[in-house]
């Protein structure tokens, strides 16, 4: 076990390197199966949930070589066996193996997936869209099993624009006859990244991005190389970080247009971005303003960014009502604020945060990988030491943030018990 332990009161100064999406990534690793050839994949993340997957690779006899700038996968001698292991249940994403397993063999077997309690995380839309492509699917402790004589294409209507649902009906769906449309498509840039990824392989996927997504059934895919974009949520969380404790902190290598929410927001709270290029730069507020937010989907304010959002909320002068509108319960990180100091009312889907308050250092644990993040950025403005547990969570989706806040003056160090 590992916890993190921080000295607030730093300015963070310098610059940060955003890697490449963890959302995306945990779909282009189970998306590269599809085709027989060497796919590389660059810019990928040094995050827990790529090792995780990488290992879930080994069990359907996918060789990969990890280097610095690129992870290589080769399905050349791929298997089709049942996925039924802990290291299915430690993210979400391992659900992409329904669909890709699908589409290759016409038949998938795994175990549910894991990922951050958020409240309930259920996958009946997966389950509703594979199944009108003529897929039989039986859920039965804790396993799912798919089956198919013959995939037929279909169009699909998605009762919410779930971008997991949204990516599993795309790889379901690359070598069907025909065409499968997507109605109320999930918009998220890892939704494109990945149908990029897919047609540079060969694939036909034509409007990701877009309400309707269409595929048109290809024979086989080839290898290619491909570059994962860069993170926008880890991108965020940096610039939250900046806006509580920052002095003209850099976050370099980021898609700005995959930020705006965020940028709106921080320019109505009285935080300064400037944005050059691929950069953004970011001070702490002199005054900080409180601020309304709703979570939406893409272009929307994020939900991966409330939490983090919420901490720094409790430095703004004023009350702030946050509204989760994507997971009614994603509110676990509030109590260890609390703890730190914070004042925040959870009232129904809504967390009321009356600031400023002062934050002070005592020992606290990560809920799940943003509350983590969160629970991050209280430590850097609070007085004296904050030591963060559990933090296995905040590694699953943070590559190098230890290190990174070290590089950016912030006396933070890990440690092992
Ligand atoms: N939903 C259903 N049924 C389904 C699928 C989703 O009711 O079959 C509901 C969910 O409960 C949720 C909403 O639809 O209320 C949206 O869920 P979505 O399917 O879009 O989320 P996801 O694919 O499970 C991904 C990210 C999450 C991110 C959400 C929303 C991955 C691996 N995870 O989850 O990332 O919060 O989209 O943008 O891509 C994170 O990075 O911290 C994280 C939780």
């Amino acid at each position: 076990m590992r916890k993190i332990i921080i000295n607030g009161g730093a300015s963070l100064q310098g610059e940060v390197k955003i890697g490449g999406s963890k959302n995306s990534v945990v779909a282009l690793i189970p998306a590269a199966i599809l085709c027989k050839d060497k796919v590389r994949i660059y810019n990928y993340p040094n995050i827990s949930d790529v090792e995780v997957l990488i290992d879930i690779l080994k069990d359907l006899n996918v060789s990969t070589i990890v280097e610095k700038d690129y992870l290589e996968i080769d399905s050349s001698n791929i298997i089709n066996t049942s996925l039924v292991s802990e290291k299915m249940s430690l993210l979400r994403a391992s659900y992409y193996f329904m669909g890709a397993l699908l589409a290759l063999f016409n038949h998938a077997e795994i175990n549910l997936p894991g990922g951050c309690y958020l409240g309930p995380r259920p996958i009946d839309l997966h389950v509703k869209g594979i199944k009108q492509l003529n897929c039989e699917i039986d859920l039965d402790e804790g396993m799912i099993k798919l089956h198919s004589n013959k995939l037929i294409g279909d169009k699909i209507f998605l009762d919410i624009a779930s971008v997991g649902a949204t990516i599993n009906i795309i790889l379901a769906s690359v070598f069907i006859n025909g065409q499968t449309i997507i109605e109320n498509a999930a918009k998220e840039p890892e939704i494109v990244n990945v149908a990029n990824f897919l047609n540079n392989m060969g694939a036909s996927i034509e409007g990701a991005g877009t309400g309707i997504i269409k595929i048109t059934g290809v024979k086989s895919l080839h290898g290619t190389n491909h570059e994962v974009i860069p993170d926008r949520i880890e991108a965020g969380t940096y610039i939250l970080f900046g806006a509580a404790a920052g002095k003209d902190l850099i976050v370099n290598h980021v898609e700005p247009l995959h930020l705006n929410a965020l940028i709106a927001k921080l320019n109505k709270c009285n935080v300064e971005t400037i944005v050059d290029n691929n950069k953004i730069i970011v001070s702490k507020s002199k005054k900080l303003l409180p601020l309304n937010i709703r979570t939406a989907v893409y272009p929307g304010f994020p939900t991966d960014l409330q939490q983090i959002m919420t901490a720094l909320m409790t430095q703004a002068n004023g009350v702030s009502i946050i509204n989760e509108t994507i997971y009614s319960s994603r509110f676990k990180n509030c109590d260890d604020l609390i703890k730190l100091g914070a004042n925040i009312q959870i009232e129904n889907s809504s967390a009321i945060i009356f600031g400023s308050s002062k934050l002070k250092g005592t020992e606290v644990t990560a809920s799940d990988l943003r509350g983590g993040a969160s629970l991050i950025l209280a430590g850097l403005v609070a007085e004296n030491k904050t030591v963060i547990d559990n933090v296995e969570h905040i590694f699953r989706g943070y590559g190098n943030i230890v290190e990174n806040l070290k590089n950016l003056n912030v006396d933070i160090k890990l440690e092992e018990y």
